[in-house]
């Protein structure tokens, strides 16, 4: 019991601590994958140094930690009563390197807890990541509802580009994989899926946000469309058109190795912290014959 507690109560300040060194390299100009482009939050709350508190604590940092190494995970943390679970996943954008995604990850983090303080549930969209936790299950659930819709302006039309949107657009449609981009001259488009979602889930998904970006958005110089589960974007050149990375990404190296390199190492003190507090047990148990 008292190491459960004591446990607890050390990965609960080792978090705010990571959360808290994660702010530093803030303070440099942010590079484009940790754009902000929308987040939501749920009604609900939970009690401080409740249990869901210190799950959610769990699950953030296992949410952290994976995207050192993986562009997409999920995790579901059990509390003692069913009432403490906490489930979460993030995606990384499929062009984003591993330090990259990290990085992105534990920015989107940081941005959904400023964002929803004790909500139970929370989900940020960056440019480079999308990371959610809620205490309602929505892992491996498709989700069409149009959660972010935004349309360039539309003067400035022209025939020839807009052939060329949809022109990519019907080749984002067509392609296959969770991740999808495509370009024709100065038209540029991106899809992806969560990974949660199957393929045939992806392709249905996509179908949709394709569709409507297309109906709906009609000839803006460019389109956003994020659904529940997947999203699909274009740009033109057009006047007035937003940037958004396409393909590359060149801020990263520096700034990206370095965060990337106080994330693993936090880790790794994390791991050894653990060591350390299963050896104090070890003693305690042993004092205890
Ligand atoms: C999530 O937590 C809130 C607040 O404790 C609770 O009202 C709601 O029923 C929970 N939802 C689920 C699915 O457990
Ligand atoms: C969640 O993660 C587990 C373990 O990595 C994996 O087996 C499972 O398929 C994932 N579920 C979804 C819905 O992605």
């Amino acid at each position: 019991m008292y190491t459960r507690m004591a446990r607890s109560a050390l990965a609960h300040s080792l978090f705010a601590f990571l959360l808290s060194l994660s702010f530093i390299p803030s303070s440099h100009a942010s590079p484009p994958s940790s754009t902000f482009l929308f987040g939501g939050c749920t009604q609900q709350r939970y009690a401080a140094d409740s249990a869901y508190e210190s799950n959610l604590d769990s699950l953030l940092t296992s949410l952290l930690n994976s995207a050192t190494y993986s562009s997409y995970n999920n995790f579901t943390v059990e509390g003692s009563s069913p009432q403490d679970v906490v489930y979460g996943l993030y995606q990384c954008r499929g062009d984003l390197s591993m330090p990259d995604c990290a990085t992105c990850v534990a920015r989107a983090v940081v941005r959904a807890g400023e964002l929803c303080p004790k909500a139970c549930g929370g989900a940020v969209q960056l440019e480079g990541c999308y990371a959610k936790y809620d205490n309602d299950s929505f892992l491996g659930v498709e989700d069409k509802t149009v959660v972010m819709k935004k349309c360039g302006p539309s003067d400035g039309y022209e025939a020839g580009p807009m052939g060329q949107r949809d022109a990519v657009l019907a080749s984002l449609a067509s392609g296959g994989g969770q991740y999808r981009t495509g370009g024709s001259g100065e038209v540029q488009g991106s899809a992806q899926c969560v990974g949660d979602l199957s393929a045939v889930e992806c392709q249905d998904c996509l179908s949709e946000a394709i569709g409507r970006l297309k109906s709906e958005c009609g000839t803006a110089v460019f389109g956003d469309m994020f659904l529940g589960k997947c999203y699909a974007r274009y740009s033109t050149g057009g006047s007035g058109q937003h940037v958004y990375p396409q393909g590359h990404e060149r801020e990263s190296t520096d700034e990206g190795s370095k965060t990337f390199a106080i994330i693993i190492g936090l880790l790794a003190g994390v791991a050894l912290l653990i060591i350390f507090v299963a050896f104090i047990r070890k003693v305690f148990e042993g004092n205890g014959k």
